[in-house]
This record gives C-alpha cells, sequence and structure tokens, in this order.
C-alpha cells in the first residue's frame, strides 16, 4: 500500500528567550494510503505541531517529512494541493453563513459552481446543519460553529485531511454524525489523519494510532495491539471506598479520577466481581478501553522519567 503520510526523525524545537521547548523529539510516522490514523497524547504533547509541520504552517528544526511523496518543505504547493486541514481553535468568519464556507472554500479550492453546490447540499445535510445554512456563524452556538468548520473540511474529500481536535464542545449525537462522515470520505479513498481527546471516538474510528509524550513517539500500532501492550484486557472499576482486602492479590491497581481501577485479565476481573458481590460492594467489570490502556501506558511511561 502506498504511504500517504510519512515523518522521518521529525524534530521541532521552539527557541523564545526564555526557555527551549523540544516539541517533537525525532519522530517517524507512516500512515497508509486510504487509513484512519489518530494521533494521542497529553496536553501539550506535541501533536498540533505536528499537524503544523505535516500542513505546511510550521518548519521543522530537522528530519523530514512528505504528504503523498512530497516534501512538506520543499514543495509546499504540492502538498498543499493535496491537503485539508482542521486547525485546533479554529473559529468561522463570523459573517459568514455555513453555506457560504462550504460553497466558497470548494469554489477558491477549484471546484465549479454546479460541484460545490451539491457537495454543499449534501455535507450540510449530512452534519445536520441544513437548520443553520443560512445563519450567520456569529449568531451560532460554539458546537455549531465547530461543526461549520469540520462540513467545510470535509466537504473537499482532499486526498489528505487533517483534523486536530475536530469535535471539540460538540454535543454526543453532532459527533456520531461527524464519526460516520469521516468513515463515509475514508471509504472514498482519503487519508484521514486525527487528533483527539475523546478516546472513545479514537477507539470507534482508528484502523491505526500512534501515542506520543513529550515529543517521543510511545506506541504505535492498532487500538488491540495498544491494549496488548499494556498488558491487561480487563478492568475492574470499584468506589474509593471499597474494601481494600477485595483486590488484595492485585498488582496492577489504579488511582482513576477519585474511583480504583484494577487492570487484570478475564479471570481476575470474573473472580473479583463474584468477591465484590459476595461483600455487597458496587463493582463494574469490562474489557479495557482505550482510554484506560492509554492513561496506563502514558501515566506509566510519565513515572519512568520522573
Ligand atoms: N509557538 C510556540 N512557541 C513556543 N512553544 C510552543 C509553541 N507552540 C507550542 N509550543 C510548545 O510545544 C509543545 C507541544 O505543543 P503542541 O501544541 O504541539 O501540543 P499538543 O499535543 O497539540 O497539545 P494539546 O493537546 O493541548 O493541543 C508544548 O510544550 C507547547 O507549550
Ligand atoms: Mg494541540
Amino acid at each position: 500500500m502506498a504511504v500517504a503520510i510519512e515523518a522521518v526523525k521529525l524534530r521541532k524545537e521552539y527557541n523564545s528567550r526564555r526557555k527551549r521547548v523540544v516539541a517533537l523529539d525525532g519522530v517517524d510516522i507512516s500512515v497508509e494510503t486510504g487509513r484512519l490514523f489518530s494521533f494521542l497524547g497529553r496536553n501539550g504533547a506535541g501533536k498540533t505541531t505536528f499537524v503544523k509541520i505535516l500542513s505546511t504552517l510550521l518548519l521543522p528544526t530537522s528530519g523530514n517529512a512528505f504528504v503523498l511523496g512530497h516534501d512538506v518543505v520543499k514543495e509546499t504547493a504540492a502538498v498543499r494541493d493535496s491537503i485539508a486541514l482542521v486547525p485546533q481553535d479554529v473559529r468561522p468568519y463570523f459573517h459568514l453563513t455555513p453555506r457560504e464556507h462550504s460553497y466558497n472554500y470548494l469554489r477558491i479550492r477549484g471546484h465549479s459552481r454546479e460541484e460545490a453546490k451539491s457537495r454543499t447540499d449534501w455535507v450540510l445535510h449530512e452534519m445536520g446543519l441544513e437548520r443553520f445554512a443560512d445563519i450567520p456563524s456569529l449568531q451560532l452556538s460554539g458546537g455549531l460553529q465547530q461543526r461549520t468548520m469540520v462540513a467545510t473540511v470535509l466537504a473537499t474529500m482532499a486526498p489528505v485531511i487533517f483534523l486536530d481536535e475536530p469535535t471539540l464542545g460538540m454535543d454526543p449525537l453532532a459527533r456520531r454524525e461527524v464519526w460516520k462522515l469521516i468513515e463515509e470520505i475514508r471509504q472514498k479513498g482519503s487519508t484521514i489523519f486525527l487528533t483527539t481527546h475523546y478516546l472513545d471516538e479514537a477507539e470507534r474510528l482508528s484502523e491505526q494510532l500512534a501515542v506520543i509524550s513529550r515529543g517521543r513517539i510511545l506506541f504505535k500500532g492498532t487500538v488491540p495491539e495498544l491494549k496488548v501492550e499494556v498488558g491487561f484486557d480487563y478492568r475492574a472499576i470499584l468506589n474509593r471506598n471499597a474494601p481494600k482486602t477485595l483486590f488484595d492479590g492485585f498488582t496492577n491497581i489504579v488511582e482513576d479520577g477519585g474511583r480504583i481501577l484494577v487492570l487484570t485479565d478475564r479471570e481476575g476481573a470474573l473472580s473479583l466481581a463474584e468477591a465484590a458481590s459476595r461483600a455487597n460492594v458496587e463493582i463494574s467489570v469490562g474489557p479495557v478501553t482505550l482510554e484506560e490502556a492509554f492513561i496506563q501506558l502514558v501515566g506509566s511511561s510519565e513515572e519512568d522519567e520522573s
């Protein structure tokens, strides 16, 4: 399969008078054409920096990066012709409506009037924006403004689409509309590069993912592979007041926002569930989610470093 996005030993340092930040510290990433790839990491891990370099908005300090074989530094025009991007924290033009955003953007990108109109009608419908299509963005809620930006970019069906936290601030139903459309556009052949903090979203959408921490890649692979990497496929969640004797024999116990998370295997989770129900203690057991695996992976790597 051809490679759509490639980074080789990519490094980015931000140098200000007060300090030097290494945002990307030798990042190697390769995304095959037609895939949906999620890039996950904590705040400040380096995700947006990576997206900006790959979309020609920022120069790397060293290393190389390519989109569809074009060097992002030396062949910016060719790269720009083949990509579309929803940057992080973007806002629509306040005096333009959702319809005008999509239509004008498609026209600027060279599509005919007919094509721009039919794609706009389609994307507004798919994103549940029809009711709001002719309202100036200024009068739309934050989530609807974000939907407008995502609709505008997805309507391009560009060969490579970068989405930097596209569903930020959207309600759960709106997010599902975005997921459906992303999936549809991927099936039509676009490669999608997604960053998100919603790990249910990443779990649902990604075929491949990478986890970055402090500018370094911690993991590359599929969601099931990440779960294997952390070494636990089941988990039990208990109230933090649950008696400690219940999970005495378990070694992997994580404090998770006021709850206790016991990472284990299927047998372990089931025996813990039995013990808890005998003791009349509330418990919830199930397969490890991507979010739980992520917390374990990034948490233990940060512990190792400090
Ligand atoms: N223009 C800049 N000048 C100096 N430092 C910067 C600049 N932009 C980003 N950084 C720093 O680079 C690091 C990576 O930032 P980046 O925005 O890439 O993170 P991120 O993974 O996108 O985080 P978030 O999830 O919060 O969006 C952070 O330490 C950040 O403070
Ligand atoms: Mg970011």
